[in-house]
């Protein structure tokens, strides 16, 4: 089984951090996922949830604040003391940490309501164009379509992954988007709807998994790929003769 540590390795260092992405470089994780929006002025950063109270030192809706002013926060005191002082990254120091690691990288465009989808897209197309990290080691994913058609319509070499809590019955209209993968909530995947999945030759990841048994089960359905906040458990996994 294939696997990407989930907002960096979450379960090792604070997630969506530098910490956090040199956590999988020195594990052997190559995959990593991260979650990017944009501040007020619109500098994409790398952030998960809408408001900053749960992975920071601040208060607030992430996309009313400043670069500036988070630029400030201390995103690391929260998860232990070894990591006081840590920052929220931008989007382009983390990209261009994962390239001096020769990490590839599953970029989640985060859309929340008051997202406005464009823009965030538009500066996270420019900032892969400044980068220029290997397209064999970059996916686009997200929940929401209008940030996968931006991104089909723009940058359309670059691979494209689409998000699923529940995988509707229609789910197939959405191969307009010309995914490369898709990518399942596995606590609502069943095996018939992977098979399904399967046979239209897309890649097939299941998020967030952290327990080997279920693991194994998911790679008896033909699931490619996990997303894992625990990537430093399930590695013997790959090595088991369970699997050889
Ligand atoms: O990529 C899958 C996963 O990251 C989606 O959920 O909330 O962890 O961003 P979330
Ligand atoms: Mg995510």
């Amino acid at each position: 089984m294939k696997l990407t540590a989930h907002r960096g390795v979450k379960s090792l260092a604070p997630e969506n951090t530098l910490s956090a992405v040199r956590k999988a470089a020195e594990l052997g994780v190559e995959w990593i996922e991260v979650d990017v929006q944009c501040t007020a002025e619109g500098v994409a950063v790398v952030f998960h949830d809408r408001v900053l109270g749960r992975c920071t030192d601040g208060s607030g809706v992430l996309s009313e604040t400043h670069w500036e002013q988070l630029a400030r926060l201390d995103a690391g005191s929260w998860f232990s003391d070894e990591y006081i002082g840590e920052r929220v990254p931008a989007f382009e120091q983390l990209l261009t940490h994962v390239r001096q690691l020769g990490l590839a990288v599953n970029v989640e465009i985060k859309c929340y309501r008051e997202t406005d989808v464009e823009a965030l897209c538009a500066e996270i197309i420019a900032v892969v164009e400044r980068v220029g990290l290997a397209e064999d080691h970059l996916l686009i994913s997200s929940f929401s379509r209008e940030a996968l058609e931006y991104c089909l319509a723009h940058i359309p070499s670059v691979r494209r992954g689409i998000l699923y809590e529940s995988l509707p019955d229609n789910w197939e209209e959405d191969l307009r988007l010309k995914p490369y993968s898709i990518h399942c909530n596995h606590e609502t995947l069943t095996k018939e709807q992977a098979a399904e999945i399967k046979a239209k030759n897309l890649e097939l990841q299941c998020f967030t998994v952290n327990s080997p048994a279920r693991t194994l089960q998911l790679e008896s359905w033909g699931v490619d790929r996990i997303i894992t906040d625990c990537p430093q458990m399930l590695m013997p996994v790959q090595e088991s003769p369970l699997t050889a």
